[in-house]
């Protein structure tokens, strides 16, 4: 369990001026994924969100598979081994850096997130690995990104670099601006390099399903989603060329094997994945 400071009610991992009233995405999909870093006011969002949509925690699991079937692919096939991951979320179990540094333990892995929990909890599991970090940053600013200097100090942008972009675009609203962020990431690595993204789609939701997810979106401002279709995430990519399978659901992506399909409609997931590389100029 989480440790608690019980002088101040508070948990020690909450940084000072962080509300725990009011419901935050981080922790929300933490409690999805059955993390502890929450507060009955997230857990109440999570609760309502999956009276509306069931598949809403099998769809963060199989998000998480996808992101860990992918690192393997870009370690085992690709040779990649330094990750930039952007809108890391609060670590719970199969992070990044845990994936990638047990299959090989020089990988370097940098975490980025807009959210001060996330980032303090990421910071504190991190304080003893020295090829591991974590920053606060927004990915509407994706210069102040790769000018960060632990980012300098921890990423070698003249190798090939996996940048990672797992359920965040979604919180991008404006088609361009999305596409103008994962632009910048591609100018800024080299040829060889990797984009990873996954991202909600409503492509194959009930409209009554999108319906009530709208209004309960309403009504917090932090789980406002911008769900895209197929053709609207394919232009993210524009530089890359995306690896087989394609932009897919993410139980298709690549599965290791049945267990990776637990859905009997892969697009119950409500998610679509890809993988592109950067191609020689
Ligand atoms: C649903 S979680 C995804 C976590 C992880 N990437 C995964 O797929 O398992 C989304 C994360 O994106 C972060 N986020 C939202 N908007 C962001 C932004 N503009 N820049 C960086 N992070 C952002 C949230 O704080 C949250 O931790």
């Amino acid at each position: 369990m989480a440790e608690m400071n019980h002088l101040a009610g508070r948990p020690d991992w909450l940084p000072e001026g962080i509300s725990p009233d009011i419901p935050n995405i981080a922790r929300m999909y933490d409690y999805y994924l059955g993390g502890f870093h929450n507060f009955p006011v997230d857990r109440m969002f999570v609760d309502r969100v999956a009276q509306v949509y069931p598949d809403v925690r099998p769809a963060a699991v199989a998000n998480r598979n996808f992101i860990r079937r992918a690192i393997h692919f870009l370690m085992e096939q690709q040779q990649i081994n330094q990750f930039l991951d952007i809108g890391s979320g609060i670590p719970t179990v199969g992070n990044v850096h845990e994936i990638a540094q047990a299959v090989d333990p020089d990988t370097r892995v940098m975490y980025v997130d807009i959210d001060p929990v996330a980032v303090a909890i990421s910071q504190r599991l991190l304080q003893d690995n020295t090829l591991a970090a974590a920053i606060q940053g927004d990915a509407n600013f994706p210069e102040q990104i790769i000018s960060h200097p632990e980012v300098i100090k921890l990423l070698d942008f003249s190798r090939p670099i996996a940048v990672i972009m797992a359920a965040v675009l979604h919180f991008i609203p404006d088609d361009e601006k999305a596409c103008a962020i994962t632009r910048y990431f591609h100018h800024a690595v080299c040829p060889g390099s990797f984009l990873v993204i996954a991202h909600g789609t409503y492509e194959n939701a009930p409209q009554e399903v999108l319906d009530q997810l709208h209004i309960l979106s309403a009504g917090a401002k932090t789980t406002n989603y911008t769900h895209r279709t197929r053709a609207r995430l394919l232009p993210l990519f524009e530089g890359f060329e995306l690896v087989e399978p394609g932009l897919v659901d993410a139980p298709l992506w690549r599965p290791d094997g049945p267990d990776d399909i637990f859905f009997d409609q892969p697009s119950r997931a409500l998610n679509l994945v890809g993988v592109g590389m950067k191609q020689p100029a």
